[in-house]
């Protein structure tokens, strides 16, 4: 966005506000107006230790009795002007241990990394032989620097580390004399093994639905408006018996804050040709042949930079170093994708502005004993979007009320030497999204709730093999205000309430599993900017997190202030305070059988 553009009106100043960390994360990045991240304290102490920068997550912890870590350095990397520039890479060999025998426990990958001066935020990929592994963004720098580290369980990429490949990380960065900032990280791989032989549970092949190398990007595809349709057209193994789409969704520059975007008739009427629009809803609809097998309607990450950069610093924003990723498991279609033929994988975004950046793992389990499987489609239910906007705005303030739904079902069956197991996936989607301007466009209040529920069910003739259910429900609550503007200055107080609420309920041969998290957080902060640069201000930060599941429990409350972390408590004992209620229930057998039935 221009400067001029955003000099010509307030609202556009909230706008390009809220857009321009936007670009920081994203492509670009030269031809657009851009939100300075880091702060220029006066007092700052260049020379003084640097920050730890983290997210709030469960610590991955290895099985008991398992051995480990066998810790493998993957690739070691400096990111200075790397923007549109090829990935890094280094070849992959499935470390040593990986083949002495053991079965694999945990597979867990790490990206430590740190930076001096003043950065964008940067959203970033890491891929192994296609396969996307994490994608993340980097913390912003201080003068005197910053470390963070990201953990993620890779376990489920089994398939794919014991093959011989090649990483490639894309962190598209720029430097200048203002943004000073170069990231050097490190990525290792850390395994741990069972004592005894177990039954793998991962699938037996990751097919990568991607970009394939060489690229002067990241091996994601990129979705740029609503009519834009990225596919990969592929032939899957004829043993195939079950498979799942694991789906990495990103969103930035125009549609980074998607979910405040004010509809295009509102734009027209005030002229405002520079603010993104199409309202506030957007969803990723995967088809496999045309037809959609499933949609992922996305968490609202907030980036490093977003909102008001002082708000994430220490503690990041939910998700934003380890973006969630989304499954669909679309085996209930496996009967049209067994002749052995090429078949054409898309992603598109529903009123979509530039850009997203879309990949998937295709994950496959094979039939060993069996050189073909057969299935077929028993029954297939996609009504389409139901999506309601309810305008009313008088110049620049007004009110936009959006709901939407959604909802697929198909049930199929798959012949292999397992037997014949009739699958049914669904998933039901809904959403509601209020977006007040008030003051003349000067101030913003959204407020928006996810609800997104999905379930697996699989049986043969004789029992219930697997029963699963998944609901997910994203709140979100946005406030902004522009004041004092002058010249090219202006101040913003902003308050962000946002969080990730779920449940899982499984059970069949595998046996009874459950788990509950509630991880929320309330950041509020003001800042006075200058000049596209945060000159002055402060953020405060509060997160409780509360896991309660069959296989362990984990709470944590944290506060955070101006780079300072007020208080920090933890637990993970499922017996005792906030547990007790949860535990007893898991450990109640009735409670559980109760569960069970409910579901089955
Ligand atoms: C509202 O904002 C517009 C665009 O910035 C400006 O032209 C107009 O004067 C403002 N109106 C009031 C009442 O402040
Ligand atoms: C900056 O920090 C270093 C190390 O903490 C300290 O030795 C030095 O005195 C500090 N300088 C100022 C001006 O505060
Ligand atoms: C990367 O590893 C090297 C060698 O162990 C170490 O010197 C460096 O500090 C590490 N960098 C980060 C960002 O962890
Ligand atoms: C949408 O994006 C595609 C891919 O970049 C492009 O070819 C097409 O022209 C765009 N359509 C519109 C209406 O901008
Ligand atoms: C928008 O532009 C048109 C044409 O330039 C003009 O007639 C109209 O008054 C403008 N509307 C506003 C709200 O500025
Ligand atoms: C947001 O909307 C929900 C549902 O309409 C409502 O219950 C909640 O109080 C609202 N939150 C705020 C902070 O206004
Ligand atoms: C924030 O912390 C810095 C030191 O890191 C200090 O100089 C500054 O005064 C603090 N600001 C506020 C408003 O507390």
């Amino acid at each position: 966005m221009a400067p001029s553009a955003a000099a010509s009106s307030t609202l556009l100043v909230l706008l390009a506000l809220l857009l321009s960390p936007a670009v920081a994360a994203a492509a670009a990045p030269q031809s657009r107006h851009r939100l300075g991240a880091s702060l220029q304290v006066a007092s700052l102490n260049a020379s003084g230790p640097p920050t730890t920068f983290f997210e709030v997550d469960r610590p991955i912890r290895p099985p008991r009795g398992s051995a480990g870590p066998c810790s493998t350095l993957l690739l070691s990397a400096t990111f200075g002007a790397t923007y549109g520039r090829p990935p890094v890479t280094a070849s992959y060999a499935p470390p040593a241990c990986l083949g002495a025998g053991g079965t694999l426990a945990l597979a867990v990958l790490e990206w430590a990394a740190d930076c001096r001066g003043r950065q964008f935020d940067r959203i970033f990929g890491v891929w192994l032989s296609g396969a996307e592994l994490l994608r993340s963004c980097t913390a912003e720098p201080r003068p005197n620097g910053i470390l963070w580290s990201v953990s993620r369980d890779v376990t489920r990429y089994a398939a794919l580390l014991v093959e011989p490949g090649e990483v490639a990380v894309y962190l598209g960065n720029l430097i200048d004399k203002t943004y000073t900032g170069v990231y050097h990280a490190n990525l290792t791989l850390h395994l741990y093994f069972h004592a005894e032989p177990q039954q793998q549970q991962q699938s037996d092949l990751i097919v990568p639905i991607s970009r394939s190398l060489p690229l002067n990007d990241g091996q994601w595809f990129a979705i740029q408006n609503s009519t834009d349709v990225q596919s990969k057209k592929l032939a899957i193994p004829s043993n195939t018996y079950r498979a799942v789409l694991e789906v990495f969704v990103s969103f930035h520059s125009d549609d980074e804050f998607w979910y405040t975007n004010p509809p295009n008739d509102y734009i027209q009427a005030n002229n405002l040709s520079n603010v993104p629009g199409n309202g506030a809803f957007r969803e990723v609809v995967v088809r496999v042949d045309g037809e959609v097998v499933g949609a992922v309607w996305p968490f609202t990450v907030i980036y490093t930079g977003g909102v008001n950069p002082l708000l994430w610093r220490p503690i990041t924003g939910i998700g934003s170093f380890n973006l969630p990723t989304y499954d669909i498991d679309i085996t209930p279609f496996l009967g049209k994708l067994l002749d052995g033929k090429e078949h054409d994988f898309g992603f598109g975004v529903t009123n979509a502005l530039d850009v997203w950046y879309i990949d998937a793992n295709l994950h496959l389990w094979l039939d060993h004993k069996s050189e073909k499987t057969t299935g077929s489609l028993l029954s297939y239910d996609a009504s389409g979007l139901d999506l309601n906007v309810n305008s009313d705005f008088t110049g620049l303030d007004g009110q936009f009320v959006t709901s939407a739904s959604r909802h697929v079902s198909a049930t199929g069956w798959v012949k292999s030497s397992f037997g014949e197991v009739t699958t049914t996936f669904y998933q039901r989607f809904s959403y509601e999204n209020s977006n007040v301007f008030r003051k003349n466009g000067t101030v913003q209040i959204v407020n928006q709730t996810i609800d997104a529920k999905s379930g697996i069910f699989a049986k043969d003739a004789s029992a219930v093999l697997l029963s699963e259910e998944f609901h997910e429900v994203f709140p979100l609550y946005l406030y902004t205000g522009t004041s004092d503007q002058a010249g090219d200055e202006y101040s913003l107080d902003s308050l962000v309430k946002f969080g990730i609420n779920e449940k899982k309920t499984s059970g069949g041969k595998l046996g009874f599993l459950y788990s509950s998290l509630r991880n929320a957080q309330s950041a509020q902060g003001t800042m006075r900017v200058k000049k596209n640069l945060v000159v002055g201000g402060l953020g405060k930060t509060h997160q409780v997190y509360k896991y309660v599941g069959t296989d362990g429990c984990y709470f944590r409350d944290v506060s955070s202030k101006n780079y300072t972390v007020l208080f920090d408590r933890s637990d993970d004992s499922c017996s005792k305070g906030a547990y007790r209620g949860a535990s007893a229930k898991l450990n109640d057998q009735p409670a559980r059988r109760k569960l069970l039935a409910n579901k089955l």
